[in-house]
Order: C-alpha cells, then structure tokens, then sequence
C-alpha cells in the first residue's frame, strides 16, 4: 500500500512545488512590470509629459512642414571637390585642432569649435545651421553696412563668436568651409529662407528676461555640462571642449551673436540642454529668454564695436550697445521688454 501510493504522493507534491513556484514567479513578473511602466513609461506618455510642462504656444514654429533638411553627406563623394568639401566640414567641427589656441595650422581662436554653435556641423535643422547661407549670400549686412560675401561673414565669426582672427580670404582653410556651405545649401533656391534654417525665434514675452530667474534655471539644468562658472569642460586632449564654455575669458565676445538675447534665447530653446530639439524642446520660452539673461550679464571678452551699425536705425531690437535712433535704454535693448521697441519702430 505504502509503496504503491509513494510515487502519487511524490507527484502531487512535485505538482504542488511546481506551481506555488509558478505562482511566484508569476507575481514577481507581474510587480516587474508595473514597476517598470511606473518608473520608466513608454516614450510616448513621456513626449505627452514633456509637452505637458511647456506651454502650448511654445510649440508655434515646431510642428511647421517642410523644414530645410541637409542634403546625404555620403553624396559627397561624387562632388568634383569632394575633398575640399570634406576639409570644410572637418575644419567647422573639429576648429580647435586646426586653428585653435595649439592649433595645427594657425593659432587664431578661442579653443571653441564651429559646431558648438552651428550644430553637427551645420546640418541640425533650428540648430543654427547653415542652410540658407548659399543661397542667400552676398548679401548687404546692417551690423557692418556692407555687402558681405561668406568668406567674411565666416571671418565674422572667427572675430566674435572665436573671439579671434579672421583667416585670409585666399586661404585653403577658407575656401574649403566656403566650398562645405555652397555645398549644403546646393538644393535651397537662390535668395529663399526656408524654414527650420538658422535659429528658432522664440514669441516675445511680455516682460524683460530675468537673469535672477535664469540663474535657478542654469543651476538646474546647465551646470552639470558647462559648470557652475559657465566654464564648460576641457576634453582630455586638452585641445577643445567636450562642453564648451558660456561665459569667462575663452567664451564667445560681446559682439557675437548669441550676445544678443534674442539669437541665444532662440538657440537653447531647440537645442539644450543637449539632447532637446525643435521637435521634443525642454525649456519654456520664459525660462530661454532668462537664460540668456543670465549668460549674458556675465563677464565675457569684449570687441571693439564703435565701427558696427553705422545705420542706428538698422540696429535689432536687442543690440544691447547705444546710440538709438529711438529713446529706449540700453537695458530695455538688452533685457527687454521688446514689444514697446517694436512698436516705436512702426
Ligand atoms: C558662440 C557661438 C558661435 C560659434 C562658435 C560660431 N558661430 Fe557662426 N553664428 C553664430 C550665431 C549666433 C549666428 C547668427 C545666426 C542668426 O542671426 O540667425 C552665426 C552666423 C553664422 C553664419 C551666417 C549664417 C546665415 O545664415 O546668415 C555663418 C556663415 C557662420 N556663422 C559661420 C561660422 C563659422 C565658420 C564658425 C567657426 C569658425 C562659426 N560660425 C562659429 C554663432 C556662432
Ligand atoms: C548634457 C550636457 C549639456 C547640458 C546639460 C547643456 N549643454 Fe549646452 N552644450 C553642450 C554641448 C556638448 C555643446 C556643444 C555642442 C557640440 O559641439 O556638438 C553645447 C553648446 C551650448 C551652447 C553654444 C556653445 C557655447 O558654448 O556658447 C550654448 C549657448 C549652450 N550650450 C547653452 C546651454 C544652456 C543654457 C543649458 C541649460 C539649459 C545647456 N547648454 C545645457 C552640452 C550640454
């Protein structure tokens, strides 16, 4: 009897330890699972998230059809000067190796690449590409009152965005980024501005940005990459920057474009903290324009300006330097609010 019975037994128990085991591991994948849709929810309720926290108009421009997109760089290769094409773009990323401060080829800027500014070399749509540069150049410039042709609108940047010299204009260096911008901008018609080139225009507000609001903002959201003295952050081969800097001695000068608020404000919206774009931004309108506030009151290289806007009447509602042909101050030009500036000019 005993012996006979032995082997159910032994299989009820089997089946019993099976299933409690079952039952388990059952429950263990089930809390797994909430726990990992609490903690980690599907791309799409985070999208629904991110959007939630910014405002709705903030979302103007970002949802427009059409924006410029950069031609196929594998396309390169079948370009007659292909080589002085791919140059041009190494030059735009990689400027401080070749003309930085140790540069290989010259020594005449600040360690900061072009791309710093001008995302993945240009080609990021709102990320201050160069899409219309080729189609719209020469062309007449209030700042200087001249026409300028790209190689000087490039030498501009060396100037105050590198806070540096310009190269010569007969130069390989500058006829190969010359050759790089012509070749980016090849399918953009002639004199056309097509949206999604350049930098985002972030909607007025209907105060001036804050830089004491920008602050708890930047200490937030900035100081982990670019340091909480706006410093950024040396790259091990010590000849750029894995993170550039915002402010201090080795940034961009007061006579550089994102110096004014509108151009910065516009910048960080579609772009930062790295890793937002125009689609999925992360700051406010609010919280850029303050940001640029903040950035922007504090110390940095300064230019010799006296020679730029020789028509004050030209000068951008946030040309933060007098004389105005209006009677704003230097503060409203600089910090806002804009509108009433705009409404003078009408
Ligand atoms: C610190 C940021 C910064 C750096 C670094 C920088 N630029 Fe710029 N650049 C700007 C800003 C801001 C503008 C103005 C964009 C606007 O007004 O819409 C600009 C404009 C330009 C334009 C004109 C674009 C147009 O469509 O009119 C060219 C060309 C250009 N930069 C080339 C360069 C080159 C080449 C380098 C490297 C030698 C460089 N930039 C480095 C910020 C920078
Ligand atoms: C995760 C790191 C990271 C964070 C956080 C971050 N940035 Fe950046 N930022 C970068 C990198 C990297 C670049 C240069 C991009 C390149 O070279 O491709 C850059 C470039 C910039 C530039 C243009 C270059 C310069 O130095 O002038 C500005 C302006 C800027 N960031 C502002 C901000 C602001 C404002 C914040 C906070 C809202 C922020 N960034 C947060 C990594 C970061």
């Amino acid at each position: 009897m005993k012996n006979s019975s032995q082997p159910v037994v032994a299989l009820i128990q089997g089946l019993l330890g099976l299933s409690f085991i079952v039952f388990i591991l059952t429950l263990f994948v089930a809390a797994l699972v909430i726990s990992l849709w609490r903690f980690a929810p599907p791309a799409q309720v985070i999208n629904e998230k991110i959007q939630a926290a910014v405002p709705k108009t903030d979302f103007r421009l970002i949802k427009e059809e059409g924006l410029w997109k950069a031609p196929d760089w594998n396309e390169v290769a079948e370009e007659p000067n292909a080589e002085q094409i791919q140059y041009g773009r190494e030059l735009i990323a990689h400027t401080s190796e070749y003309l930085g401060p140790e540069g290989k080829v010259l020594q005449i800027s600040n360690g900061m690449n072009c791309q710093n500014c001008h995302l993945e070399a240009g080609t990021v749509p709102l990320g201050n590409n160069y899409g219309a540069v080729a189609a719209t150049y020469p062309k007449v410039r209030a700042r200087s009152g001249l026409s300028e042709d790209i190689p000087k609108r490039i030498n501009d940047c060396f100037e105050r965005s590198l806070n540096g010299r310009g190269l010569d204009t007969g130069s390989k260096e500058l006829k190969a980024m010359v050759a790089y911008m012509i070749w980016l901008g090849k399918d953009v018609p002639k004199g056309s501005n097509l949206p999604g080139v350049g930098i985002y225009e972030v909607p007025l507000l209907d105060r001036a940005a804050d830089p004491i609001l920008g602050k708890t903002v930047y200490d937030r959201q900035c100081t982990s990459c670019h340091g909480a003295e706006g410093q950024g952050l040396k790259a091990s081969s010590g000849t750029s920057y894995t993170y550039p800097p915002l402010w201090g001695p080795d940034s961009y000068n007061n006579g550089a474009g994102l110096y004014r608020l509108s151009r910065f404000a516009g910048y960080v919206k579609a772009n930062m903290p790295l890793g937002a774009t125009y689609e999925r931004p992360l700051l406010s309108d609010g919280e850029s324009w303050d940001l640029a506030a903040y950035v922007n009151s504090m110390e940095r290289p300064s230019k010799e300006l006296s020679g730029d806007w020789p028509d004050i009447s030209k000068k951008p509602m946030d040309h933060p330097f007098g004389p105005y042909a209006d009677t704003f101050s230097e503060q409203q030009h600089k910090y806002g609010p804009f509108q009433p500036i705009l409404a003078a000019k009408k």
